[in-house]
């Protein structure tokens, strides 16, 4: 049968006290909804629907960003959850399988516990857990794993509240019936609000069975405020560590590694302490990546090296055995197999062949204040010290330019650029030089 997700997206998220949309906030790089959209993906959803509210424009610009098939729909007036979930009615009117309703700011939910939600063998199925602090969370009122209804805090009885069974707001459905339930919802209750949750008591009393599928109460956490989304991105830190090392990947101090929701890094990869990994990096089998670096948007290939103190930046490509060393810079650039860029370096915008020696403080001028242009620097070429490349400029395959120099012209194959002054040596100014300066000191000081 086929999935559609409805991911509730409209509150305001008051205690983030932002400007942003609270599920714009991120988590290891990513926004929480999308997150929750990767948490939803698991179950190959058909149709993906998402309520924005608060912050609209900007949260459907993100969620169309992150998948292009996804329908935004709008709640403009946040009356409830039933409310929000019933803005999918029209979008889902045709749609015949079940609906899991996700929340936007809930980035945790496992693929294992969305497929047993699935697997229930129940008309409806609501994701609950032990709450260490039960608080302000609905209570599952349940005999054994058969549901009867849900009890928010605002509404429940002393007795009620004793319940620590919650629920975490994930709910899967049969479409038809959801919306069916959702029409008969009223808002006869302490907030005044539609509740979701009211549609347990409203299956079961048409005779239709509701089961509380359970899973650890980690993964339902919610992000209401900043310390909450400091606390996901720890938890969400600490597996990753877990996963790459599980994975084969050595970090000599993994709790100052810090990790994007995409990093990618294969077996027998080395990391030193305080690398961060922005979005979308991938580094091969065999890689060293050393203390102090900063990567994203960028593929490291096997065995190569980079740091301490190296900055990937996005559309970096490092060929196998490629090294890239302290306090350099690249940036849209692809280094060859062997090359090496060890020192001081700024290099963007270029391809640096196989084997070829950039020396320490080569830059390339990459932009003229307008544009961006490209640098192309052949295999086995030897780039002397503090070399500036004005691009656009090519420089041939084995050739060289001389330390200092600022190539403007293409250097062809095999040649050597020499760009600089020529210097003078003065016998014996400097020591003249000297004399007349602490002369003019000694004056000043007296
Ligand atoms: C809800 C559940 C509660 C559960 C808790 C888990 C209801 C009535 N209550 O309570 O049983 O224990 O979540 O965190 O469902 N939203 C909208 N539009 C609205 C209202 C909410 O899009 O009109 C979105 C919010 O942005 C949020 C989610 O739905 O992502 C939950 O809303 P929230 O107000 O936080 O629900 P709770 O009162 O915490
Ligand atoms: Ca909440």
């Amino acid at each position: 049968m086929q999935t559609a997700l409805v991911i509730l997206a409209a509150g305001m998220g008051s205690r983030m006290k932002s400007r942003l949309p609270k599920v714009l906030h991120k988590v290891a790089g990513l926004s929480l909804i999308g997150h929750a959209m990767r948490v939803g993906a698991a179950v190959s959803p058909a149709r993906t629907v998402v309520v924005t509210g608060h912050g609209a424009e900007a949260v459907e610009a993100e969620v169309l960003g992150l998948d292009a098939s996804a329908v935004c729909v709008r709640q403009d007036a946040q009356n409830g959850t039933a409310h929000a979930v019933d803005q999918a009615r029209e979008a889902l009117a045709d749609f015949e399988g079940r609906v899991i309703v996700l929340y936007g700011d809930t980035p945790f939910i496992t693929a294992e516990t969305l497929d047993r939600m699935l697997a229930a063998d129940a008309d409806v199925a609501v994701l609950g857990f032990e709450a260490a602090d039960p608080a302000k969370y609905g209570r599952l009122i349940a005999d054994g794993t058969t549901l009867e209804r849900i009890v928010e805090a605002k509404d429940a009885s002393p007795a009620e509240l004793e319940i620590t069974l919650c629920n975490s707001g994930v709910i899967s459905a049969p479409a038809g019936l959801l919306f069916d339930l959702i029409a008969e919802v009223g808002n006869d209750n302490a907030s005044g609000e539609y509740y979701l949750t009211d549609i347990i008591e409203l299956a079961t009393g048409r005779g239709l069975r509701a089961e509380v599928i359970t899973c650890a109460e980690e993964e339902t956490l919610g992000i209401n405020s900043r310390v909450q989304l400091a606390e996901a991105e720890a938890i969400f830190q600490r597996s990753a560590r877990e996963t790459a090392m599980l994975g084969g990947v050595t970090l000599a101090d993994p709790a100052s590694v810090y990790f994007s929701f995409d990093t990618s890094l294969a077996q027998d990869v080395t990391v030193g302490p305080h690398v961060v990994f922005g979005p979308n990096v991938r580094v091969e089998e065999g890689a060293e990546i050393l203390a102090f670096s900063h990567l994203e948007g960028c593929h490291v290939g096997p065995h190569a090296q980079v740091g301490p103190y190296a900055r990937l930046r996005p559309g970096a490509t490092l060929a196998e055995a490629a090294k890239v060393g302290n306090f350099v810079e690249i940036k849209k650039a692809e280094i060859g197999v062997g090359a090496k860029v060890n020192h001081l370096s700024y290099v963007g915008d270029a391809t640096v062949g196989a084997a070829a020696n950039i020396g320490a403080g080569t830059i390339t001028c990459n932009y003229d204040g307008v544009m961006k242009h490209k640098t192309e620097i052949g295999a086995n070429a030897f780039v002397g010290s503090n070399t500036l490349l004005v691009a656009p400029v090519n420089m041939g395959a084995q050739s060289m330019s001389a330390s200092g120099t600022v190539v403007t012209q293409d250097v062809p194959d095999g040649a050597m650029a020499i760009g600089r002054s020529k210097q003078v040596n003065k016998p014996g100014f400097a020591v003249k030089l000297m004399q007349v300066l602490r002369a003019k000191k000694k004056k000043r000081d007296s």
